[in-house]
């Protein structure tokens, strides 16, 4: 069987079916389609299935043309119903895995997704498991669901994988296509034809022995990323308390050609990714008895930092002789990173949170988000609108606090236009300040 899979693949007589359509998977299901194969892509958010008939793009960074061509294609479809999963040949999720309340796992997407899936299986099909996680999810949740409904065998006439997905929206140097992609497949049979589809779309593979490792691959990325921010978060505090600025050390250390890599201090995480993926491995390790202490020291900076944003916003306004309460104030930036319009777990929304518990009045700039969408942590905030880049508007506020550094925003004439300017990310760095005028935070 699995030398006609193989030969499938390589002839391009091979559907993959991609569950969860958002910014992983539709990249994703564009990358297959390139290469020749058939497409489907499967979501439970109708307005999803009717940008893709319509060939309308919902991401910022997902070109209209790469979606019209879509609409237009014979070799893709999109769907919410999930019997078409016995038409495809490969079944790859890209569900969320966010936290609960609790900060605990939220398994809900990629149970459902399962469950959903299981009772459309067929012999011969291939499932892979994209979505960030713990170790042990492959094996552990989605592998016996499978076999449980559909009465098929894991390496016998089903074959499992995890292959994390490595995507950095709005990375102009690196897409889906020419990012390594690690897998861990159940078992020789189910690697070999992970790593034929992947090759076949994807620069370059990287095996590992088991889905379990492939899980644990993409928490040590995000945790390493987690850790060594929330060190330069706490050395920009020390550093600032001792007149020096963390930036200017940053950048003479990486000169040094080796044993150091540049990280960056800001306003706090934020993303889908960093603040959550560190917290699943928290969580299984609970199971083992083990506390992953480095992980919870690095959330707890982390998190600590919008405080001190506020504070350098209150130092600012001392020195004009103003007080916070009854203030207004302008955050510049509400996506979590530059020139992305993603805010999930954005810093900004604390920020702006903490700045109103000290009774200023709030407003936001952001060019990518005209008007807050509804989200499930700050739910006050929905349908407030980004206020206008004009001279009069930017004027009017006490502060403006640059909390992400988007490329498009004029930053000369933000400085041109407000004397008080509270910079989280460096943003002004080149730029000559009148006296009194920036705060770096
Ligand atoms: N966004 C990134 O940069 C990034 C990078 C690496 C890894 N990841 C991981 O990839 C996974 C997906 O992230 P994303 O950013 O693409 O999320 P997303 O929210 O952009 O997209 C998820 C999609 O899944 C759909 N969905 C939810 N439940 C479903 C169900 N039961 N059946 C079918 N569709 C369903 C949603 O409607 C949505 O369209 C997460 O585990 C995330 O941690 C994301």
């Amino acid at each position: 069987m699995t030398n006609t899979i193989i030969t499938n693949i390589r002839e391009r007589n091979y559907t993959i079916g991609i569950v969860g359509l958002g910014y992983v998977g539709l990249p994703l299901l564009w990358t297959f389609h390139e290469q020749g194969f058939r497409v489907v892509g499967i979501d439970i958010d109708a307005a999803k299935i009717e940008a893709f008939r319509i060939g309308t793009s919902y991401i910022k960074h997902f070109p209209a043309e790469q979606m019209q061509k879509l609409a237009q294609s014979d070799r893709c479809r999109a769907t919410n119903d999930f019997s078409i999963v016995s038409d495809v040949d490969a079944i790859i999720m890209c569900v969320p895995t966010p936290l609960n309340l609790h900060r605990e796992p939220d398994m809900s997407y990629i149970v459902n997704t399962t469950h959903a899936i299981a009772p459309h299986l067929k012999a011969g099909q291939l499932i892979v498991l994209e979505s960030t996680t713990y170790p042990g999810t492959t094996d552990e949740i989605i592998r016996p669901i499978c076999e449980e409904k559909s009465g098929l065998k894991s390496g016998v006439d089903l074959f499992f994988a995890f292959s994390p997905e490595r995507e950095d929206p709005g990375n102009p140097n690196f897409g889906t296509a020419t990012i390594p992609k690690v897998i861990g497949g159940d078992g020789e049979a189910a690697l070999e034809i992970t790593d034929v589809l992947y090759s076949s779309a994807i620069v370059k593979t990287v095996r590992v022995s088991n889905p379990k490792t492939a899980e644990a691959v993409k928490l040590l990325e995000n945790i390493f990323r987690s850790v060594n921010i929330a060190l330069v978060n706490e050395l920009k505090l020390v550093f600032h308390a001792m007149g020096i600025d963390v930036h200017e050390v940053i950048e003479a250390a990486k000169t040094k050609p080796f044993g150091f890599m540049a990280f960056y201090p800001g306003p706090g995480l934020g993303g889908h990714c960093i603040p959550i993926d560190p917290f699943y491995l928290t969580w299984k390790a609970r199971e083992y008895g083990l506390h992953t202490r480095f992980i919870e020291l690095a959330g707890e900076v982390n998190t600590a930092m919008p405080q001190f944003v506020v504070r350098r916003t209150i130092e600012a306004l001392n020195d004009k002789k103003k007080c916070m309460n009854g203030s207004k104030i302008l955050c510049v930036g509400l996506a979590y990173k530059p020139d992305v319009d993603d805010m999930r777990e954005s810093p900004t929304f604390v920020v702006m949170d903490l700045l109103e518990a000290e009774k200023a009045h709030v407003d936001y700039y952001d060019p990518f988000i005209p008007v807050i969408p509804p989200t499930r942590e700050h739910g006050k905030w929905t349908g407030k609108k980004s206020v206008a880049w004009s001279p009069d508007v930017i004027a009017s506020y006490d502060a403006v606090v640059i909390v992400t550094n988007h490329k498009i925003v004029n930053y000369r004439e933000l400085m041109e236009w407000n004397d008080t300017i509270i910079d989280t990310r460096n943003a002004l760095n080149n730029l000559p300040a009148r006296e009194h005028q920036v705060w770096k935070a």
